[in-house]
């Protein structure tokens, strides 16, 4: 049977009323291709999406959504029989405490606005795996990538954390290409490109796939 890959990709939308919302510029082209890769490597794809503007892979079974508990739940239903979980979507971290269901007028001035966290997906999978499922974070970083990337790698407790510098221009979010840094928790560090999102996709599915 083929293995089964659960992959995450683009942002989350946190509504603060009907018109507003707080997000962030991921457009999931690195989650994309690493559906694509996936497919092309064999397995069953289930691909959750944020909101994003490109086309449907083919071969793969792509779930919308929008916010990050709408995320959450598509994902808590599918983690189940995964083989492995690439958790690619930038999801916000916080939302406002309150959603409003009508327009906040400009003439009532400058609302306050109180956050709350969203659930935290990956962690929420990694504390309910069962042995034998692969799962890797990524890790949007600024300054010392690797060392942010270490640090995060142990604290979610993945099998790889994939770090990506997204500072400046040229960062990350939106480009065609990427350098990965992708380091594994027996200790290994591979660094893959700077090359296109899809070779490095291809390279990262190749270097994480579970073996039967
Ligand atoms: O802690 P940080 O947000 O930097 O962690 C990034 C990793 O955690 C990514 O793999 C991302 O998909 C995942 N994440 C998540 N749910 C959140 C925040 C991050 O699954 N609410």
């Amino acid at each position: 049977m083929a293995l089964r890959c659960l992959i995450t990709a683009g942002p989350t939308r946190e509504f603060l009323d009907p018109v507003r919302f707080l997000s962030n510029p991921s457009t999931g082209k690195m989650g994309f291709a690493l559906a694509e890769a996936a497919r092309e490597a064999g397995m069953t794809v289930d691909l959750v999406a944020g909101p994003v503007s490109l086309p449907e892979p083919e071969g793969v079974m792509l779930y919308p959504v929008v916010t990050a508990e709408e995320m959450f739940h598509q994902v808590d239903g599918l983690f189940g029989p995964c083989d492995l979980f690439l958790s690619v979507a930038a999801v916000s971290d916080w939302r406002p405490k309150v959603r409003l269901d009508r327009k906040v007028r400009r003439e009532a001035g400058v609302p306050a606005l109180e956050l709350e966290p969203c659930p935290d997906i990956l962690r929420a999978m990694v504390a309910r795996r069962r042995p034998g499922q692969v799962v890797v974070g990524f890790a949007a970083e600024t300054g010392d990538v690797e060392a942010g990337g270490r640090a995060k790698l142990a604290s979610k407790g993945v099998d790889f954390l994939a770090a990506n510098d997204v500072s400046g221009p040229s960062g990350a979010f939106g480009a065609d290409t990427n350098r990965l840094v992708l380091l594994g928790a027996d200790g290994s560090r591979r660094v893959l490109g700077p090359d296109t999102k899809a070779a490095v996709a291809r390279a990262l599915i190749a270097a994480v796939a579970p073996s039967r």
